[in-house]
């Protein structure tokens, strides 16, 4: 989408850290913007970025089913089309995953795979009918990409997922002139470590979270995340799969994919139906990759 120039965006988690900054990119390239965020104060906490004919604020939980079809409606009336969905709302947890009990499980999932998945679901069919294309940003992690220690397991565990829907899902929108990107950060400056106030805001009965070191240090010694916005804004215009907007982790991404590559088996007999099988695979693949490839 070259021409960003009144787009509208709706962006989850959009009051805070990443999410601001991309709203503050989106707005800068000229962009209409939705934000939608669970907390209030968040909201109100905005820097004001914008008027109100271009900006539009809104409570939402991402993980609620209901409000995320609502939330599609309201967001349709509010600028006449949405042309952007960032996914981008996300939680995590210091439980380390072998210790963990289905709370906590069911916690981070429900909010990262889960709001990811009901974004898609109710927004998705809008971008696809009013034909002027669109783009759909999943923010996932580096930690969906390289393993995790324990107690960003279950956080990782979401993020892997969210890579494999998003690297799908540019697959199937492509021929909907709909544009896909997986945002993969590292270490940026957000608040991250409210991520208690995250939780009680949705689990009534919710155990407190632990405090998480790696968010706190993300409050002031991570990248700026309008450098991370202004990324997404790139990737937008030029339709990119991938935002890896942090270089230090190009030695450890390509130690992993040695170790991945290097468990092949050699040489193989393979018997002509699964060849002939993995082949029809692969022509659909490559088709759809084309589209993909071809959104503008
Ligand atoms: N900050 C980092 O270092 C970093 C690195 C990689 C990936 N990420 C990912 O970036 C995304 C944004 O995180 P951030 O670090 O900018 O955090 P942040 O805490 O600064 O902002 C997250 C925002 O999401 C909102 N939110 C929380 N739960 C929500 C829910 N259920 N529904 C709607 N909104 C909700 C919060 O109120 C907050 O305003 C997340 O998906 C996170 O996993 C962050």
């Amino acid at each position: 989408m070259r021409d960003l120039r009144d787009k509208v965006a709706f962006i989850t988690g959009g009051a805070s850290g990443i999410g601001l900054g991309m709203t503050e990119a989106f707005l800068n390239a000229g962009m209409k913007v939705i934000v939608a965020d669970l907390l209030e104060d968040h909201l109100d906490e905005m820097p004001p970025l914008a008027e109100p004919d271009r900006l539009v604020k809104f409570q939402l939980d991402v993980s609620d089913r209901t409000a995320m079809a609502e939330a599609a409606v309201k967001a349709r009336a509010c600028f006449g089309a949405v042309h952007v969905l960032c996914n981008n709302a996300g939680v995590g947890t210091a439980i380390p995953l072998d210790e963990a009990g289905y709370e906590e499980w069911d916690y981070v999932l429900r909010v990262n795979l889960g709001g990811v998945v009901n974004g898609i679901v109710n927004f998705v069919p809008l971008i696809k009918a009013h034909g002027q294309g669109g783009h759909v940003v999943n923010t996932g992690s580096i930690a969906g990409m390289l393993p995790a220690p324990a107690p960003h397991g279950i956080y990782a565990t979401s993020k892997y997922a969210i890579r494999g829907l998003t690297d799908s899902l540019r697959l199937a929108l492509g021929f909907h002139n709909i544009g896909v990107t997986l945002l993969a950060p590292g270490l940026t400056r957000s608040r991250g470590h409210e991520g208690a106030r995250y939780r009680a805001a949705i689990e009534r009965d919710g155990k407190a979270v632990p405090e998480n070191p790696g968010a706190a240090a993300g409050a002031s010694a991570g990248m700026p995340a309008i450098e991370v916005g202004e990324q997404v804004v790139e990737a937008i215009r030029y339709n990119r799969p991938y935002v890896f907007s942090h270089g230090e982790f190009r030695d450890e991404l390509a130690a992993h994919f040695e170790e991945v590559l290097a468990a092949l088996p050699g040489e193989q007999e393979i018997d002509p139906g699964r060849a002939a099988f993995e082949a029809e695979r692969r022509a659909l693949i490559a088709a759809a990759r084309r589209a993909a490839n071809s959104v503008h």
